[in-house]
């Protein structure tokens, strides 16, 4: 098959990874890609949202099957693009894109479906959210109705804090559409973790839990980011946390779904927050998670090539996965500055020794080649990754990696993992 990955972070060089190793694939692209990338697949200059560009290339290189990774593009459409083409493509339809693309309709999902979730309200009307928020006390969290590249969440200490940031929201200024209507919902306590599922519409096949680390710097200090390192397993996330979680929201979800004509056909990403009660729906996405993805694909030992055919096609019920018991982690280097503005063009040294450490796979997140030499071109820039016997050895690894990496503008948080690393006695 010849293969598209629509894309060009971090977790479509681990997704053009997995599938550059599948013998099902005789020639792999990947669009835009980045420096990383190019090493398994031929990277094609098109944006990763620009969908009859995008379109336009998969006829042209005879594609026969698209793997779209952004969230993004999947909320605008860019699968129903695909499909209209009659080009093949993993990736849920605009319609089924709205469990990540609006959050106000995946909490009518949960009311409707019994899905355990925080209490919410949905609001257009400024003076009605803030005698909500009145109401309520803080903390308590308030979010963009739609895709906001991350920013979207505001968890308010204070009333204060949340009237302004629903002000904000509602006047249209921040975040333009995806702000004109806001939920306001009750904060969660608990321990957070990932996971994810796929889908063909109909059944529902699991994959495995991860954890992600949302905040700059250690401790879980500093501003929210896109995610600055994760590892799987998380032993939070344990069998029985996972039979509930398939159980009491991914399956009710799947079948609404169906049942509404908008079957989802995907990955599904399950954030949800646990508690002594069990696991509750913090967010779904519609896509893998960036970087919860390249551990993911660390620990998959099943071709991933079959699984996301069978996604599109159907027929996932009559497929199982392989998983390694081993850990993955993966430690995110950024470049200064992020998540605010920082510079580009920086340049990045000793990858290759870095590479060579035992159990380390480097993805690419923002870089681009300049001849030889390898610079940074984002704010997420590589993944160091590192799979061992145990979450203690890997994250060993992985900084051992990170520390042969010569490059002065990026900065790494140096606790990945600590949850799982201080659980043990
Ligand atoms: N790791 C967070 C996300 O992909 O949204």
């Amino acid at each position: 098959m010849r293969i598209l990955v629509v894309g060009g972070g971090g977790r479509e060089h681990a997704l053009c990874w997995a599938i550059s190793a599948s013998p099902l694939c005789t020639k792999l692209f990947c669009a835009p890609g980045n420096a990383g990338i190019a090493q398994v697949a031929e990277c094609i200059d098109v944006g990763a949202e620009d969908i009859p560009g995008q379109v336009a290339l998969a006829q042209r290189l005879n594609i026969d099957f698209v793997v779209i990774g952004p969230d993004a593009a999947l909320v605008a459409g860019m699968a129903d693009g695909f499909t209209a083409a009659g080009i093949k493509v993993f990736g849920p339809s605009k319609a089924a894109a709205r469990l990540e693309g609006s959050k106000s309709f995946t909490k009518a999902i949960c009311k409707e479906n019994n899905i355990p979730t925080s209490a919410s309200e949905n609001f257009a009307d400024v003076a009605k959210a803030e005698a909500y928020i009145r109401s309520q006390g803080a903390p308590i969290v308030v979010k963009a109705d739609g895709l906001a590249a991350g920013k979207g969440v505001i968890v308010a200490e204070t009333v204060d804090q949340a009237i302004e940031a629903v002000r904000d929201m509602l006047s249209g200024n921040r975040f333009g559409a995806a702000g004109s209507s806001v939920v306001i919902e009750e904060f969660m306590q608990g321990e957070e973790a990932s996971f994810f599922a796929l889908c063909d519409g109909e059944h529902v096949l699991p994959m495995v839990g991860a954890q992600d680390h949302k905040r700059a710097f250690d401790g879980d200090k500093g501003p929210n980011t896109g995610g600055m390192g994760a590892y799987s397993p998380a032993p939070v996330f344990d069998a029985a946390m996972q039979k509930r979680t398939m159980d009491e929201i991914v399956l009710p979800t799947i079948r609404a779904m169906a049942r509404a004509g908008t079957p989802f056909k995907g990955v599904l990403y399950v954030g949800v927050m646990i508690d002594a009660k069990g696991p509750r729906l913090v967010e779904f996405n519609c896509r893998f998670g960036d970087p919860e993805c390249q551990v993911l694909m660390m620990r998959l030992k099943s071709d991933l090539v079959p699984a996301l055919i069978a996604c599109a096609d159907g027929g996932l019920k009559h497929l199982d996965l392989r998983w390694s018991e081993q850990a993955a982690l993966t430690v995110i280097l950024a470049t200064k500055g992020y998540p605010d503005s920082y510079p580009r063009g920086s340049e990045i040294r000793g990858l290759d020794a870095a590479a060579k450490v035992e159990g380390v796979e480097i993805f690419h997140a923002g870089t681009k080649a300049d001849g030889s030499r390898i610079l940074a071109n984002g704010g997420r820039v590589l993944n160091v990754s590192a799979m061992a016997p145990s979450v203690e050895e890997a994250r060993t690894r992985a900084y051992r990696a990170v520390d042969l990496i010569d490059w002065p503008e990026g900065f790494c948080r140096r606790d990945i993992a600590w949850r799982a690393v201080s659980r043990k006695p």
